[in-house]
This record gives structure tokens, sequence and C-alpha cells, in this order.
């Protein structure tokens, strides 16, 4: 019914992904997908355009009740209306979290590896902040107590979390969130949790828990970035959510609104609640494409000497460890050869590279090629 394999011209449309690298490089980097939004996102952009009037608009009251709906539908998680802080993109919602949830003297917990702007956040914020190394724990990357414990200082204030993780591809179980959820109560925490990847699950049967929902403590402390721009296609309209239970918090995360930070767009408003109301099958229809890209990105790098990766639970996202190819930055040298993937150094890990699999499958094999005739050059 939806054709993903369709092969879609993406050069010269001012996409981030494909303008980078000219010349015969196929960009499995940035975090969008080569695919059309779905029809019905489409139509809604359309029936707006054709009204013609392109004014300043307030959020939606419809599109707050369609994501306060499908909380409480997909994951039994009760938001109040007034909890909602409409946001221009979740990169925002993080950077504001860091500036506004804490005292200038106050220290954030970062995950590593991680999407970069959990960590830029806290150093643009001018707020000092720990890492904290995941552990590849039975083929999933997951936090470990003792480093938590270790990273922690008597001024820590914030934990940010990324869930479902980029770049692990980890879907953080309810028990998992739940001591972490105990741990930031302990040491009286508040938590930034992005949960842009939450509607990307690729595991049947891992189903995603905001971390906010595990208990109302949690909520207390929560501030919850979402949006559906990553996983419905649309991440250049943008637009997103901060779910903030606690007033004292959401006043304070708001200061900056209608200041330096805009609200999202009436594209954005309209590709959202178009999203939210009429496009399930196609996200279950991408879901079980991406699978499918996700089970041959798997086998083909098991069998790629000098690479290795764990499963991916959930994104388009294959965190794979280049480390045993011996090269000093695999990023360049796959680059070199006609792939170009994120370098693992974004995200705090050097010896490894991110490979965006959100792209026609036919591409998909020729890059994992290019790749296998790579690393087998440099293993002989
Ligand atoms: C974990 C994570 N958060 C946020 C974003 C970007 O969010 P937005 O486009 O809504 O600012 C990305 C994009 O790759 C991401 O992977």
């Amino acid at each position: 019914m939806f054709d993903f394999d369709l092969p879609l011209e993406r050069r010269g449309t001012w996409s981030t992904r494909w303008e980078r690298y000219p010349g015969d490089v196929i960009p499995l980097w940035v975090a969008d997908t080569d695919f059309c939004a779905p029809p019905a996102v489409l139509a809604a952009l359309s029936r707006r355009l054709a009204h013609g009037v392109l004014g300043y608009s307030v959020p939606p009251a419809e599109l707050r009740a369609a994501l306060i709906e499908r909380l409480q539908r997909l994951y039994g998680w009760r938001v109040a209306p007034d909890w909602v802080v409409f946001v221009s993109g979740v990169v925002p919602g993080l950077h504001l979290a860091a500036r506004h949830l804490l005292r200038p003297d106050q220290h954030i917990l970062v995950p590593t590896p991680v999407y970069h702007h959990l960590k830029r956040a806290a150093v643009l914020a001018g707020r000092e902040h720990a890492e904290v190394p995941l552990v590849l724990s039975s083929g999933r990357w997951v936090f470990d107590e003792d480093r938590l414990q270790d990273a922690l200082r008597p001024h820590s204030r914030l934990l940010m979390l990324c869930n479902p993780q980029n770049p692990g591809g980890t879907i953080f179980t309810r028990a998992e969130l739940t001591r972490l959820a105990g741990f930031a109560e302990k040491h009286d925490l508040l938590i930034c949790s992005d949960e842009i990847h939450a509607d990307i699950l690729l595991d049947q049967g891992k189903p995603h828990v905001p971390i906010a929902s595990v208990s109302r403590e949690a909520s207390r402390r929560t501030v919850t970035l979402i949006s559906p721009n990553k996983a419905f296609g649309f991440p250049g309209a943008g637009c997103a959510f901060a779910i903030i239970e606690d007033a004292e918090l959401r006043r304070a995360f708001s200061a900056d609104h209608h200041a330096t930070v805009h609200d999202p767009s009436v594209f954005g408003y309209e590709a959202s609640l178009a999203a939210y109301r009429d496009c399930g099958d196609w996200l279950v229809a991408q879901l079980a494409y991406l699978r499918g890209n996700r089970d041959l990105v798997e086998r083909e790098v098991a069998a790629m000497p000098g690479l290795k990766m764990a499963h991916v639970e959930a994104t388009y996202l294959a965190w794979i460890d280049a480390s045993g190819l011996g090269v000093p930055d695999p990023q360049q040298y796959f680059l070199e050869r006609g792939v170009a993937l994120s370098p693992g150094a974004q995200f705090g890990a050097p010896g490894f590279v991110r490979l965006n699999f959100g792209t026609q499958r036919a591409l998909l094999a020729k890059a994992l090629e290019r790749m296998k005739n790579s690393s087998a050059q440099k293993s002989t």
C-alpha cells in the first residue's frame, strides 16, 4: 500500500543529508529518512496551502487533545492539558531544560554515547556536566548504576536521558527506568528525557515506556520531550512537545517562549495532527520496512571484518564499533570509499560510526556492499 522502495531524488532540495557530500557518495548520516511523509500528512499540508493564508497561529486545541489521548492509549499515561508546552523542536527543548531547570552552579549527568545535543545543551548553558558511559550488557547499551553513582556530584541536579537510545538503539525496560527514576529521586535530580524515537520500535513486544509514567514522583521531576516529526517523516516541518507536570518547572522551562524560542510553524501543527489522527497504518508499514533494513544491516555488518554492532531494538540508526578496522578515523575511511556515516566522536566514541538505515533498501544494500569491500580491503 505504501511504497518505501520508491527511489526519490533529494539532491537539490536543500536536504541536510544529501547536500553535504557531492559526487558518488551515499549519505547515511543525519537522522531523517528518504521516504515521503505519510499521504495524510501531505494532504493536510496541501489543504493548508490551498487556504492560502499563512498567518501567525496558536497551538491547536485538537492537537493537544490528540496527543493526550495517544499517551493514555499507548502508555496508560494520564497527562493533563496544561502540562503540555509546544516547542518548535526537541533540540530547543533540550537547551531550554539545561538553561532554565537548574542554577548556573549546578551540574548535569549526561549518558554517553548519546545524541550530541544532550551534552551540547549542558556545555552551551555553561553548566558543569559529567559523562556517564553506558555499558554493553547482554547485547544492549544500558546504564550502569556504579558509573552513575561515580559521576554524581553534590551539586548534580539534572539527569539527561535518551529513550529509546540514540545511537545505541536500546528500548529501556520499565524495570530499568524504574531503577533510574529511583536513583533520581534518591539524589533529588530532575530528569530531562528525550523520547523522540519512541514511535520507531523495531522489536515487537518491547514497548516504549515514558520514564515520567513509571511513578507519580518520576512525573513530578521529569521534563519529557517528544515529537512526531522523526517517526512520521517531517523533521523539516518541526513541532515538538515538552510534557511537564510540575508547574514551577513548566514556568522555568517556558522562560524563553515567544522570545528567543519561536512556536512551531503552522505546517508543524498540521503535520502533527494528521500524523496522530490518521497515520497509524503508515507507521506500521514503515516499521516493517525499517525492520527489514535493520536485519539486513545486522547480517551484513556481522560479516564485515573489523566491524561489530549490538542489536538495534529501536530507531533507524546502527551504532557500529569500527575500532577493529585499525584506521585512525573510520568515518573518513568509509567516506573516501563512497559512504558518508556519522562520526562516533560526535556521540562521544571516536572508534564508532553511526549508520542511518532509513532509506530505500536497494540504496542501503549498495552502501553496505561498499562498506564490505572497504573493510575487506583493510583486513587483507
Ligand atoms: C535523540 C534526538 N533528539 C532530538 C533530535 C532532533 O529533534 P528536533 O528535530 O525535533 O529538534 C534528534 C534528531 O536526530 C534525535 O536523534
